[in-house]
């Protein structure tokens, strides 16, 4: 056959090296647009681009898959466009792999005006402060065939993980429901993938069941889902343990909304082979840069007449040009400093996943672990 798009599943996942003592895994996960190495950290774009970075600057630092909003896409500039245009690839201009979150998930956190029913998820239009928004499953769908991403999220019923009681599981239910309209509704099965995602809350039973119905549909990866929003690391854990206890080990498995650097390597050992976070850029915007020991904020006045870069062994440009004393001068001109800081900052993360890859594929993952622990959280003596 000479259209290899005919024969070519949309995702493909081929492991390269697992962990001996823990459930870490390195492999490469082929998208339409891009072949990913896993595990993989990907940035958030909002708007179509990333907030203080060029598409062909991610590029140089090593991005090999970002995130799109699919909400903020899908108003402005509208599916409309975005199919006439081609997509979010050609609007933005990055040649590689794109991931679109279904929307519900950003309107719940961000407005408290949503409202959820079997429908869909309800909201005021942050636009049209007089208009109502109903996004369902089948639109949140065709807003994501429209945008074109190699991944799409389902549209999910999302608790806050301090909810309790018959809320917790009529929202996993339903997301299996809204699961099956996602499927029913898409249109390019063969050029994106849609991944399910397991909510259950913080109740072992339901977030088993949860991972339990979403195995039993034909989808070629899964997601976590509902954490990182204020629960204790052990319930955290937990969830996310169990979670990929049952998903299935030849699938990708992706946390969403997960950034911080002790909890990316915590859940590449529990098995996890996806991440994002804003975090990474947000930080940045407060004028904070990361690093192996936790983090610098350049708007402090102990980094005045600190002449060193952010951190020596960084090779990102900011690093290479730039000393400490000059960031903190700037630290309040917001654009130019947001920019360096968040060059860094994504420097920093794909390095880090990076070097987790590069340990499970030399069997030196549990050292790798305990020596970022020891640095991270050094002993006081
Ligand atoms: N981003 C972070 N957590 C979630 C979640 O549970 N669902 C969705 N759709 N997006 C998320
Ligand atoms: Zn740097």
């Amino acid at each position: 056959m000479c259209n290899s798009e005919m024969s070519t599943p949309p995702l493909t996942f081929k492991l390269l090296a697992t962990c001996k003592v823990s459930k870490a895994r390195t492999g490469i996960m082929t998208l339409p647009h891009h072949a990913v190495d896993t595990p993989v950290f990907m940035p958030v774009g909002t708007q179509g681009t990333l907030k203080g970075l060029l598409p062909q600057q991610l590029e140089r630092l090593d991005c090999q898959i970002i995130l799109g909003n699919t909400y903020h896409l899908g108003t402005r500039p509208g599916p409309e466009l975005m199919k006439k245009v081609g997509g979010l690839h050609n609007f933005m201009n990055w040649k590689r792999a794109l991931l679109t979150d279904s929307g519900g998930f950003q309107m719940v956190s961000l407005l408290k005006l949503a409202e959820i029913t079997e429908e869909g998820v309800k909201f005021q239009s942050p636009y049209d402060k007089t208009s109502e928004v109903m996004l369902s499953p089948e639109h949140s769908i065709e807003i994501q065939n429209a945008i074109g991403a190699d991944i799409i999220m389902q549209l999910d019923d999302v608790v806050k993980t301090t909810t309790v009681g018959p809320r917790v599981e009529e929202a996993m239910n339903r997301t299996t429901r809204w699961l099956d309209r996602c499927l029913s509704a898409h249109k390019n099965p063969n050029s994106q993938n849609i991944f399910p995602i397991v909510q259950g809350g913080l109740d072992p039973k339901l977030r088993a069941e949860s991972a339990r119905q979403l195995t039993k549909r034909n989808v070629r990866g899964f997601a976590i889902g509902g954490l990182s929003g204020g629960e204790s690391k052990d319930e955290f854990w937990k969830m996310v343990h169990l979670s990929t206890d049952i998903l299935p080990e030849d699938k990708p498995r992706y946390l969403m909304g997960v950034g911080f650097a002790s909890d990316l390597v915590v859940c590449c050992a529990l098995g996890v082979d996806m991440f994002d976070c804003v975090f990474p850029t947000r930080t940045a915007r407060f004028g904070c840069a990361l690093i192996a020991t936790g983090q610098l904020n350049l708007k402090q006045q102990v980094y005045y007449k600190d002449y060193r870069p952010i951190d020596e062994e960084c090779s990102c440009s900011t690093c290479k040009r730039y000393t400490r004393a000059y960031l903190h001068s700037i630290a309040t001109h917001e654009t130019v400093a947001c920019h360096l800081l968040t060059v860094h900052n994504i420097a920093f993360q794909m390095k880090l996943m990076r070097s987790v890859r590069e340990s499970i594929k030399a069997q030196k993952f549990p050292e790798f672990v305990q020596n970022f622990m020891s640095v991270l959280y050094p002993e006081k003596n």
